[in-house]
């Protein structure tokens, strides 16, 4: 008997959470039937709270009202915000269809009476799709979200691919994530708050170590953004295309040129996470650079963490 309800309960929940998610009804959280289940429940800690505006991951995903404390154990809404813009970059990235719906049933999972977490077999195909280019900027896909975490399909009831619509084809993963050429300036500034610094330079040669590309610089070099690099560390810099051995970095081809680069430091090594050429009479690049003067990287900018 207790079985049967069990089962009858999470059908339910079932329907409703890949309602919100396939049908993008609004706010189905606030419907009033729900909330008639909802407060019936006698339990002080969980709560359905709106998705706020600047909850940027997961605002307008399709339904308004989230459950808290979510399913990584965030209590408040802060929390839930500074973890979650982390991963806005690596959304759009478009890895994976997925990735937004994955992220967020984990972050702002519905609001219903059980938290409805991914499927693993969800978690599996945007961590294939999107690690790779975690990996070229020096992160590493976390443990919180370790899809051996997450249920079958099968045996549980969780958000996949087939109750969501989400397309199986993951968007082909750019060979050389950091080389992308695109010159969007809200990418490169996020590029930019992913690293640690950025110079200008001249690249004197190229050689392949590994999986990787060496990028050895000239000497002369000229800071474009106060970072953590000392003037000897500096004066010596070499820099790796992570996994890069081979990927067409179209910017590296003419090495003559003057280039925009930038970095940070992984282990000890200084990995490459941005490279544009230098060309000042292009408006747009002087727009970007001086915002990469100025441009003051919050917390809420830090990326993949
Ligand atoms: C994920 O978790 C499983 C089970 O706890 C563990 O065996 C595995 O090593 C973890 N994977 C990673 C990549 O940490
Ligand atoms: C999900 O869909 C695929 C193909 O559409 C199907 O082969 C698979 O059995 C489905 N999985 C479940 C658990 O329904
Ligand atoms: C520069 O930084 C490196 C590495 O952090 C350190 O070993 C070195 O002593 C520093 N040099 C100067 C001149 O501060």
């Amino acid at each position: 008997m207790q079985a049967l309800r069990a089962r009858a309960m999470m059908r339910e929940m079932f329907l409703l959470a890949s309602l919100a998610l396939l049908s993008r009804v609004p706010s189905i959280g606030s419907s009033s039937d729900y909330e008639y289940v909802w407060n019936a429940r006698d339990d002080g800690q969980r709560r359905c709270t709106a998705i706020p505006e600047d909850l940027r991951l997961c605002h307008g995903i399709g339904y308004a009202q989230m459950l808290l404390p979510n399913l990584l154990d965030h209590e408040s809404m802060a929390e839930v915000k500074q973890q979650a813009s982390s991963w806005v970059p690596l959304v759009h990235r478009r890895c994976h269809a997925g990735t937004q719906v994955f992220l967020c049933s984990l972050f702002a999972p519905v609001c219903l009476e059980k938290a409805v977490g991914p499927c693993r077999l969800l978690c599996e195909s945007v961590r294939d799709a999107c690690s790779p280019i975690m990996e070229a900027f020096g992160f590493v896909w976390p443990e919180m979200l370790n899809c051996s975490r997450f249920p079958l399909e099968e045996k549980d009831l969780c958000i996949s691919k087939n109750n969501t619509g989400i397309s199986d084809e993951s968007e082909p993963t750019p060979a050389c994530p950091p080389c992308d050429i695109d010159m969007n300036p809200d990418v490169i500034l996020q590029n930019m708050c992913a690293s640690e610094f950025a110079i200008k330079a001249k690249i004197k040669k190229t050689t392949i170590e590994n999986a990787d590309k060496k990028v050895i610089l000239q000497k002369r070099k000229k800071e474009v953004r106060n970072g953590a690099l000392n003037n000897t560390e500096l004066k010596k810099l070499v820099l790796y295309l992570k996994n890069g051995a081979h990927c067409p970095c179209q910017q590296l081809d003419n090495i003559m040129n003057h280039y925009l680069i930038m970095g940070r430091k992984v282990g000890k090594r200084y990995l490459l996470t941005g490279i544009h050429q230098w060309d000042e009479k292009n408006r747009e690049f002087r727009r970007v650079l001086n915002e990469i003067k100025t441009h003051k990287c919050s917390a809420l900018d830090s990326v993949f963490k």
